[in-house]
């Protein structure tokens, strides 16, 4: 049985006055207007706990679009107990019947669903329609069918026979539940993390980012109309150190789907490892984590798609991407122009209110982070680095950084190894005659490995870097920005302290999420 072939989802580009158009604009004033109630969902059920916390607008910081009810500890074992009880069901599941609910899911995204996603997500974390569009529609899509591919062509994967006997490998799903902890700054990464296990035959408790419930509610209920039975996935809302405290110290943990911060996933693994003794399986780890990505420009490249790769690559959701590009490393003979085209770029990007389609960038996702983004200014400031542009923010309205591009000529600078997750581009300018040592230096400078890109129109050059760099990007670009891996076309993940590298939207993916029985039958 072959289930369909799957194509990327064709991005849509809501142009002024298409349907398209009208009809996204329709659902972001209708869903800004109503104060939605996101309870739990429990064993299929909602649950209103009464331990409330609001949801509001990035970009209108008083603007209230709903209320979510936090679990505490009884909730948190209710979830883990409901996916527990439905494993027996669930993983003994046919494998297609249960790809049919995950294309049944795509479908709705693609169709009926997609406009009240992708404005959730534009409402809710403050995402431009585009951005919206690349991630809760088209990649979310991607992820649902390209996985059904994946699991597929990983069944058939079978070992060899002899005369007499026959070998077969049974894909078993993993014994225990699933735990997904997902980031606020992708909605197709949330609904990839507990769905990929849970396609697997595994159940599943869901914990969303804080400010990413609204599109995480949306998500399940999607889910629910496609005929995701209960109990497979569970989803609580709730502090997420509290709710993982819970979970990972159950014995019938299976494993960790989480995306988010290196610091999280490595208190993540001290947990497990405080618990080791008491689990029935060693549980799987995955998690895909932070990254300060680099650009290295040739003095051979083209000067004018280089600094559309920094701009795009740095200022889209207002550089809140995990592969956005932080640190650029320019050769002097190209810093004078590229710099002026960059100055002159930014002075011309829109920041403000994501339902006017002419803003470029919206806003960072919360106080916190605005305020970080200001102490970085201010030590910057009293630095030898230089801003040349941004380098301030607005939060009387929302929380709006204006898209910063700083220059430092210190290699050691945390400017150059630091993630703060904004819109800060900081450039290092290096001799062209030192492009040999300064390959050496990206690969030794800061922990993280998640993507990287090379700009250059000489293949020796080229060559030199993926051969320096091996280790430096899990994703690595040529002549392109590190941003916007697509599913089926660029598996996502990185090295070093950037995670686990299990390559999201692939089958390597789904091999964690499966525990293999290797039968031997002899006649
Ligand atoms: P975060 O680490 O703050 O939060 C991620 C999730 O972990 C949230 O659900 C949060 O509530 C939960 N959490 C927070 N503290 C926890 C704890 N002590 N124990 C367990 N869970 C806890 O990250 P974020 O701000 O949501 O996302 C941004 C980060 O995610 C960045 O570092 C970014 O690079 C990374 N990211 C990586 C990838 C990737 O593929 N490598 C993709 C997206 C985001
Ligand atoms: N698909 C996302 C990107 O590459 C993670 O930007």
């Amino acid at each position: 049985t072959r289930p369909p072939h799957p194509r990327n989802e064709p991005v849509r580009d809501y142009a002024p006055n298409s349907p398209e158009r009208s009809a996204i604009k329709a659902a972001l004033e209708q869903m800004s207007n109503q104060r939605v109630e996101l309870p739990l969902i429990i064993n299929g059920g909602e649950r209103q706990t009464g331990r409330r916390e609001t949801v509001v607008m990035p970009h209108r910081r008083d603007h209230v679009l709903g209320e979510a009810h936090l679990a505490s500890e009884a909730e948190v074992r209710a979830a883990i107990n409901a996916a527990v009880s439905a494993w027996k069901g669930w993983s003994n599941w046919p494998w297609t019947e249960r790809a049919a609910v995950f294309l049944k899911a795509a479908e709705l995204v693609s169709g009926p669903w997609r406009d009240r996603l992708n404005a959730a997500t534009m409402l809710g974390q403050s995402k431009t329609i585009h951005q919206a569009e690349i991630d809760s529609a088209a990649e979310l899509i991607d992820f649902w069918r390209f996985n059904v591919e994946f699991m597929r062509r990983l069944y058939e994967d079978q070992p060899i026979s002899a005369p007499g006997v026959w070998n077969r490998s049974d894909y078993r799903p993993l014994e225990g539940f699933v735990l997904a902890i997902t980031p606020f700054n992708f909605t197709a990464i949330a609904g990839n993390l507990p769905t990929a296990p849970a396609l697997m035959g595994n159940t599943v408790v869901w914990k969303p980012a804080a400010t990413a419930k609204y599109s995480a509610h949306l998500i399940m209920q999607i889910l629910q109309e496609a005929g995701l039975p209960d109990g497979v996935i569970n989803l609580v809302y709730g502090d997420g150190a509290e709710i993982a405290g819970i979970a990972l110290a159950d014995e019938r943990l299976a494993g960790v789907h989480f995306t988010g911060s290196t610091q999280v996933f490595n208190d993540i693994f001290r947990k497990v490892g405080a618990s080791i003794d008491q689990y029935r399986n060693y549980p799987r780890l995955v998690g895909e984590t932070g990254g300060k990505n680099f650009i290295l420009a040739h003095q051979s490249t083209d000067v004018a798609a280089l600094a559309t790769a920094i701009i795009r690559g740095g200022y889209e959701y207002q550089g809140q991407k995990c592969s956005a590009a932080s640190r650029i490393f320019v050769p002097t003979s190209l810093w004078a122009t590229l710099k002026t085209i960059l100055c002159d770029e930014i002075a011309t990007i829109r920041v403000g209110d994501v339902a006017d389609f002419t803003n470029f960038m919206g806003a960072v996702i919360d106080e916190k982070a605005w305020r970080k983004h200001m102490r970085v200014f201010e030590e910057v400031r009293s630095s030898n680095a230089k801003i040349l542009r941004g380098g301030e923010g607005d939060n009387r309205i929302g929380y709006f950084v204006a898209p910063t591009l700083i220059e430092t000529d210190d290699l050691e600078s945390r400017l150059l190894r630091e993630e703060f997750f904004g819109p800060i581009v900081t450039a290092y300018v290096y001799r062209d005659s030192e492009f040999d040592s300064i390959l050496k230096k990206i690969d030794r400078s800061g922990a993280y490995g998640l993507t990287g890109a090379i700009f250059s129109r000489d293949r020796r050059i080229i060559n030199c870097a993926l051969g320096e760099l091996r280790s430096a990007a899990g994703n690595f670009y040529i002549n392109d920005k590190p941003t916007g891996a697509i599913v089926g076309q660029q598996p996502f993940g990185g090295a070093r302290m950037s995670g686990t590298n299990d390559k999201a939207g692939s089958m390597w993916n789904l091999i964690r999420w499966t525990s293999p029985r290797s039968i031997k039958e002899a006649f």
